[in-house]
């Protein structure tokens, strides 16, 4: 049985994609066989990340249409062997709950972790496949805006039903945490009123190697992170330590 786990903000930019490929990647090295299914229609971008622009051959889009199986259509991110993708289409195209729902039940003997990449600006059928996951990874940076909207969309899943959700505060760093923006880390948590699983600092290097298509280098603290958190997504305990710049 795989677990779904979705990832979302209410406030884009915050580091979605980034947070799908880093837990994908660091799962994956773990051991896991995971899937990221990337849900930014007409945006997509984890082919840069991963550094396969140029090899995606098919799409979320050709499952929905139905020229392919998902099995047919997801792309192995080289970097990382159980790693899988399935990218958005390059073009603007609706997707039911339902058919998320029957896409990650279709495949769910082949792999142990499937992510959502929620993507840019969240609508009703967003909100309807994200309550359906096992798990809501909510992303904050530590801004009073950001923190606010993530707020306000765990209120609305927690309504919704799902209350199985936990908080990943990212682009932490010492010039923000501490000073009169945010005092401390506790604020953010408070003020979103989600459970911690995991703070990844901002790091140039990580920013670096997203935006070639390089593996995450191995002395990043962001990478430090990751690995932490996906370990705590398997129920292992890891202390929290926050390293920033
Ligand atoms: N921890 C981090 N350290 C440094 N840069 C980061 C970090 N997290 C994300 N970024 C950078 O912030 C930018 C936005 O990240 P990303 O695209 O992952 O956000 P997103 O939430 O998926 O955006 P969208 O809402 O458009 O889908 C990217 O340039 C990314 O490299
Ligand atoms: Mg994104």
């Amino acid at each position: 049985m795989s677990k779904i786990i979705a990832v979302t903000s209410g406030k884009g930019g915050t580091g979605k994609s980034t947070v799908c490929a880093g837990l994908g990647y660091t799962l994956a090295k773990q051991g896991h066989r995971t899937l990221i299914i990337e849900l930014d229609f007409g945006l997509r971008c984890l082919d840069i990340i991963f550094g396969m622009e140029n090899n995606i051959k098919y799409d979320l889009g050709d499952v929905l249409n139905g020229k392919k199986t998902v099995l047919e259509a997801v792309s192995q991110v080289p970097m990382a062997n159980n790693l899988n993708v399935l990218c958005a289409p390059k073009t603007l195209t609706t997707v039911t709950a339902e058919q998320i729902v029957d896409i990650c039940r279709s495949i769910k003997k082949y792999f142990e972790y499937i992510i959502i990449d929620t993507g840019a600006g969240i609508n009703s059928h967003v909100f309807d496949i994200v309550e359906q996951a096992n798990l809501i990874l909510i992303i904050s940076t530590p801004d009073q805006v950001c923190i606010r909207d993530a707020s306000l969309m765990s209120d609305e899943f927690y309504n919704r039903g799902n209350k199985s959700q936990r908080l990943i505060i990212n682009k932490v760093s010492k010039k923000v945490i501490g000073n009169s923006l945010v005092s401390n880390l506790d604020e953010i948590i408070d003020k979103v009123g989600v459970q911690l699983i995991g703070v990844i600092p901002d790091d140039f290097k990580m920013t670096v190697a997203t935006g070639t298509g390089n593996p995450i280098p191995a002395e990043s603290e962001a990478l430090r992170a990751f690995d932490a958190i996906s370990k705590r997504l398997g129920g292992e305990f890891v202390p929290l330590t926050v390293k920033t710049s």
